[in-house]
């Protein structure tokens, strides 16, 4: 792309640029955060997400012409932005396989009233020029995905060649670039993990990362999820506090995923989608590599906007569609799951496409 700033927001949204809206969803739920996946490929085959058995050779990921361009995302981005977008994680699959991530980020950065661009990634790929190039591009926050600090455990839960030490090193290379708080994303699944969460507390204690514990979600159809496996809020706080005297801290913003709470040493957080949902403040919308919209995690339709963006709709039609779509919005699924076991949507979307 040739030009920059202003310029490409007037020339990819050419119309927008006048008062932003507030919409509001059924349950009177802004549109604040988007989640972009940048590809649905990924360089490990972690088991509650990408099964081995499910994503091998002959596994057909999506082709280059099938995903939307940076050009695109920036386009869509600024419509969102001009409805209430404040926020953007990108993520994947692995985000960091997209070729030339951070030039998508330099644009994201300069879009009216999109004030943090973060990034979820498993960490291996953080090499130390590419973790400076991250931060020059604006990348704003880094949130790494890290299960075990046991390399045999690790080896099996991410069914990958990588060990827990190639991701430290990418921390390590992500701080020394000037990322502060990175956050550690741990999926906890009962008897495969749970033994390791006061050790991985332990590892990033005094760091200033954040480690945020995460309750196994029944996302998708091929992670063969059961209630079983599922470590609860309450069960990781009664680990942790054996241990350590905690305290509860406030949220940082209304739609947080992750409780919060104080240690010695520092902050960690737990994401509790199964035990205590959180669609009450959910003002999060998903956009797959594929270009298809998710207004839920766990909705089993979406909305086809990549062929809106082909056929030359204008940005006002895109809005006017997107505007309805947020409009008519009443996805609670971990409330109703919560609330009602029989409660079932038979074909979600896998983590790998949808993104988190
Ligand atoms: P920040 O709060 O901005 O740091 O981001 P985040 O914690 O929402 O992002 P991240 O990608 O690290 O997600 C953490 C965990 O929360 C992942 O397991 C996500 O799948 C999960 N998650 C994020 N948003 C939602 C949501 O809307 N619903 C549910 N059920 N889970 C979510
Ligand atoms: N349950 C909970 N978290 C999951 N993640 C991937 N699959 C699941 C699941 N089934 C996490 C990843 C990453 C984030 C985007 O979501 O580990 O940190
Ligand atoms: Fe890749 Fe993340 Fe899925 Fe693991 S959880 S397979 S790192 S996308
Ligand atoms: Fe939002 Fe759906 Fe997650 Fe509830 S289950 S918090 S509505 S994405």
């Amino acid at each position: 792309m040739a030009c920059k700033g202003s310029a490409v927001r007037d020339r990819l949204a050419p119309h927008l640029n006048t008062g932003i809206m507030n919409i509001t969803d059924k349950y009177e739920r802004k549109l604040r955060d988007l989640r972009i996946s940048v590809t649905d490929k990924c360089n490990f085959r972690c088991t509650y997400c990408m099964p081995k058995e499910i994503y091998n050779s002959n596994y057909k990921f999506l082709k280059r012409t099938e995903i939307l361009s940076f050009e695109e995302i920036i386009k869509l981005s600024n419509i969102f932005s001009s409805m209430g977008v404040k926020k953007i994680r990108l993520t994947g699959g692995e985000p960091l396989l997209r070729k030339n991530i951070h030039v998508l980020i330099n644009y994201l950065k300069d879009i009216k009233n999109i004030d943090d661009i973060s990034m979820t990634t498993n960490g291996v790929l953080l090499s130390e020029k590419k973790a400076v190039l991250l931060k020059d591009s604006g990348l704003n926050r880094l949130t790494v995905s890290l299960d075990s600090l046991d390399p045999n455990k690790f080896s099996t839960i991410s069914g990958s060649k990588y060990s827990p030490e190639n991701v430290l090193q990418g921390i390590n290379n992500a701080r020394k670039a000037g990322f502060d708080n990175i956050k550690i994303n741990m999926v906890i699944k009962k008897n495969v993990n749970h033994k390791d969460i006061i050790p991985m507390l332990e590892k990033f204690q005094g760091t200033g990362c954040i480690v945020r514990f995460i309750e196994f979600m029944d996302v998708g159809n091929v992670n063969l999820w059961s209630k079983k496996d599922v470590l609860s809020l309450d069960d990781i706080l009664s680990i942790i506090s054996e241990k350590y005297h905690i305290n509860s801290l406030e949220k940082n913003y209304s739609s947080e995923v992750a409780k919060r709470w104080s240690y010695d040493g520092g902050e960690f957080g737990i994401i509790s989608s199964i035990s205590n949902p959180f669609c009450g403040d959910c003002s999060r919308l998903r956009l797959t590599a594929e270009g298809k919209i998710f207004t839920c995690l766990f909705a089993n339709n979406s909305y086809d906007i990549k062929n809106l963006l082909r056929t030359s709709k204008s940005d006002y039609d895109i809005k006017q569609f997107l505007t309805n779509m947020w409009t008519n919005r009443d996805d609670k699924y971990s409330e109703n799951r919560l609330s009602n076991n029989n409660y079932k949507i038979i074909k979600k979307a896998e983590m790998s496409y949808i993104g988190g």
